[in-house]
């Protein structure tokens, strides 16, 4: 969609226009005000697990910054700002509630709304403490329930100014990669371990979603990152089969249960061996198939699939990566993800925004239950140039978002009920086993200085926002 059309669409009436960040990788204060090691902290110790040695110790300093912060967000002229809270922070050691950690939550959503930003809070975007890890971590069962407990002690401090609730962010990241492909925290390989973490989150889920609701909260629901799984040859059953295997493992795995109430048949077989099946107990289908009032969609890139191997030449190099490519499950020897001519990020993602609108409309038309959907996520890392004025022209970021941003117009045009679109990120931030090398911020951070620079990407949806609102 051009940009002049862009400016010109009429976004159903309440759209929100956000920002998405998220606890471990802005806050900094790791280990201040009471707040203990997360997962991602002890990872971060482990030895070339993180991209340049780089810790969580500062981050960005928002923590102390989050004035600064809400203050960027009101010249951008955001509606919404979705955050994450620090289970390690409010919950140190997996035990006892830390006032002083949920002060920090309560101050930050006072300012949120002080500035007429609407809170959208994450209770789960991958920082376990770690205590909960050494007694099995989401392996065990157990964790689950601790999770309903830190989700009443969020609410217990937030409930009266919190108004919508996201249980997990990437449910596949923080059990796939973080227990199977080894990538992510806590840097476990075991495939049997991963598919109960998987399930153990999903039951979390279920579990907290019922108690908040019970609590009176009116908007839960729950992120999850999808990916279409293109298949290479779209004329070659084993491309096709491939893609499928991929789609279950990595799309429907997190939609049937949440959606349906049911793993999927394929899925069950396919990883047979790993024993999904024996670890659901009798009434966790139920309890993890709740009502939702939003489903948030993480989304970056598709992938294209095939079911032949990659041939030694071909084979990319092992690189840390947001998508389980290395996790046992997709049988490396038979999955290949062959590249394609698209451009691409710095994250050597493929940049493809008609893939959004595929997303969007296949959601529609396989869920008939489907609830309002809102892009929770969704960005591009490039490397940014800093001018000699201290200004950022990354035209490519700027491009990636208004494009996709267009894409969902599109989805909307088609009839998909898209509610909301929140930009990854607000700030430039840790990302991951990638540490601080890949940029994701519409809002560039001098990590020496902390400076903030809102960088031509966000003057740009800026510029989109007060758009759509003179048209609304
Ligand atoms: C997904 C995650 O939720 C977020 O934490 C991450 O930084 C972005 N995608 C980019 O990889």
């Amino acid at each position: 969609m051009s940009i002049n059309k862009l400016h010109d669409f009429s976004w159903p009436s309440g759209f929100l226009w956000g920002s998405a960040t998220a606890a471990a990788q802005i806050e900094g204060a790791a280990h201040l005000d009471g707040k203990e090691d997360s997962i991602w902290d002890a990872f971060a110790r482990v030895p070339n697990a993180i991209a340049g040695g780089d810790h969580l110790e500062v981050a960005v300093d928002h923590y102390h910054r989050y004035t600064e912060d809400v203050g960027i967000m009101k010249n951008l002229g955001l509606d919404s700002y979705r955050f994450s809270t620090s289970w390690a922070r409010v919950v140190p050691g997996g035990g006892s509630v830390n006032a002083k950690g949920l002060d920090f939550y309560s101050r930050l959503v006072d300012e949120l709304l002080e500035a007429n930003i609407l809170p959208w809070l994450t209770l789960y975007h991958w920082d376990l403490p770690q205590a909960l890890e050494e007694r099995g971590g989401w392996a065990h069962r157990d964790t689950a329930y601790r999770f309903v407990e830190y989700a009443q002690a969020v609410h217990g401090v937030l409930g009266d100014r919190v108004t919508h609730w996201t249980t997990f962010n990437e449910p596949l990241c923080s059990s796939l990669i973080g227990y199977a492909a080894g990538e992510h925290a806590p840097g476990r390989r075991e495939p049997r371990a991963a598919l109960a973490a998987m399930h153990h989150q999903h039951l979390a889920h279920g579990l907290a979603t019922s108690e908040l609701r019970g609590l009176g909260v009116e908007k839960i629901g729950i992120t999850l990152n999808l990916t279409n799984a293109v298949p290479n040859d779209p004329n070659d059953p084993v491309d096709l089969d491939a893609a499928r295997r991929i789609d279950a493992l990595w799309n429907r795995m997190y939609l049937d249960p949440i959606l349906r109430g049911s793993y999927p048949a394929d899925l069950l077989e396919d990883v047979k061996e790993y024993g999904l099946a024996e670890l659901i107990k009798p009434g966790d289908l139920a309890a993890i198939h709740q009502p939702i009032d939003f489903l948030g969609v993480n989304h970056y890139h598709d992938d294209s699939v095939s079911g032949h191997p990659v041939s030694a030449q071909a084979a990319p190099a092992v690189v840390p990566t947001n998508s389980p490519k290395s996790s046992p499950f997709v049988g490396s020897e038979h999955v290949s993800f062959p590249a394609r001519d698209l451009p691409l990020t710095a994250m050597g993602w493929e940049v493809n925004p008609a893939g959004l609108r595929t997303l969007l409309n296949r959601l529609k038309a396989d869920y008939s239950n489907l609830p309002p959907l809102y892009i929770t996520e969704n960005g591009a890392a490039y490397e940014d140039t800093v001018e000699a004025d201290g200004s950022v022209a990354d035209n490519e970021r700027a491009a990636y978002i208004l494009d996709h941003i267009g894409a969902v117009a599109e989805a909307i045009e088609d009839g998909v009920d898209v509610r909301g679109y929140f930009v990854w990120s607000l700030l430039d931030n840790f990302e991951w086993a990638w540490g601080y090398a890949k940029r994701f911020g519409i809002v560039r951070v001098d990590y020496d200085t902390q400076e903030r620079t809102i960088k031509d990407s966000g003057l740009a949806y800026g510029k989109l926002i007060a758009a759509s609102r003179t048209l609304a």
